[in-house]
């Protein structure tokens, strides 16, 4: 069972963060691995992100696990993201997922040749909208995915009706995407003093309260929360450490946002 688990980590997303800046991508990513971060999470679809990461972890990619995707209904444009991926990446992806269900039933089996070659570590399969949730589900029963990627925050649950549960009981490690809310939910806080109650959980902050809150769901594995400040990814590094919060101080997080 432990064997699965990525986590519970706190890692980094990209999409939106760097566009092609190299100079700040550098100096996040620089810090996030100072932190201890570990997991970046990026995709085709992110303009120049990939290769901004590449990039920005520099010699330092083996201390990474790289999370990216495949992004296309053509089976030729797939070849071209993954060759260009390896170059980016220093020859292997950690994490291959296939970014909205595009194609996956016929990306399945090609993804499944990379892995036993080697490239690429574990397969995955994402999608945000809840719309899709149905699918991602029957994408998941194949047993074929060793990783999902899902929307979880406590203004998106969806997930908890059958996702989560299901990839607890076939061992799949899950990937929250949006855990600030794409940064609505961290755009207006409570006031530090109402935060009491969370510092024996090493809650400092608004951010790490949400954080720590989808990772003490014991089927989440991993957070990846985006930022273009350096100084957030050390905050936010600090909420992937124990105590986690139990059923009380997850309800109260959620009250605070709903
Ligand atoms: N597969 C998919 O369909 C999909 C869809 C969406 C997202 N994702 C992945 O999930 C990642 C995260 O989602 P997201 O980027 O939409 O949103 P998010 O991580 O929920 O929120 C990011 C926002 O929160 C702010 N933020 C981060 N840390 C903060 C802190 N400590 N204090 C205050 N503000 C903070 C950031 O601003 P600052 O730069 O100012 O810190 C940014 O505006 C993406 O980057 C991507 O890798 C995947």
């Amino acid at each position: 069972m432990e064997e699965r688990r990525l986590g519970p980590v706190v890692g980094l997303g990209t999409w939106n963060s760097f566009q092609g800046d190299v100079e700040l991508a550098t100096e996040v990513v620089s810090a996030a691995l100072d932190a201890g971060v570990r997991l970046f999470d990026t995709s085709p679809m992110y303009g120049a992100a990939e290769r901004t990461l590449g990039v920005a972890l520099g010699s330092r990619r083996p201390e990474g696990t790289v999370a990216t995707k495949i992004w296309t209904p053509s089976a030729d444009e797939a070849r071209r993201q993954l060759a260009d991926q390896l170059e980016w990446f220093g020859g292997s992806v950690d994490v291959e997922q296939v970014h909205n269900l595009v194609a996956w039933e016929e990306r399945l089996p090609w993804l499944e040749g990379e892995r036993d070659a080697g490239r690429i570590g574990r397969v995955g399969v994402t999608h945000y909208d809840p719309g899709a949730f149905g699918e991602l589900g029957r994408a998941l029963r194949t047993r074929r995915f060793q990783v999902v990627q899902l929307p979880y925050n406590p203004r998106q649950r969806e997930c908890e009706r059958e996702l989560l549960p299901l990839a607890a009981e076939l061992g799949v490690a899950a990937i929250v995407m949006v855990p600030l809310g794409s940064g609505r939910l961290v755009a207006r806080g409570p006031n530090p003093e109402e935060l009491e109650r969370l510092r024996p959980y090493g809650v400092e902050t608004w951010a790490q309260a949400l954080l720590k809150w989808a990772l003490s769901d014991e089927r989440v594995d991993a957070v990846i929360p985006a930022t273009r400040n350096a100084d957030h990814v050390r905050e936010n590094a600090a909420a992937g450490s124990p105590p986690w919060f139990g059923p009380d101080e997850r309800r109260f997080v959620a009250s605070i946002v709903t």
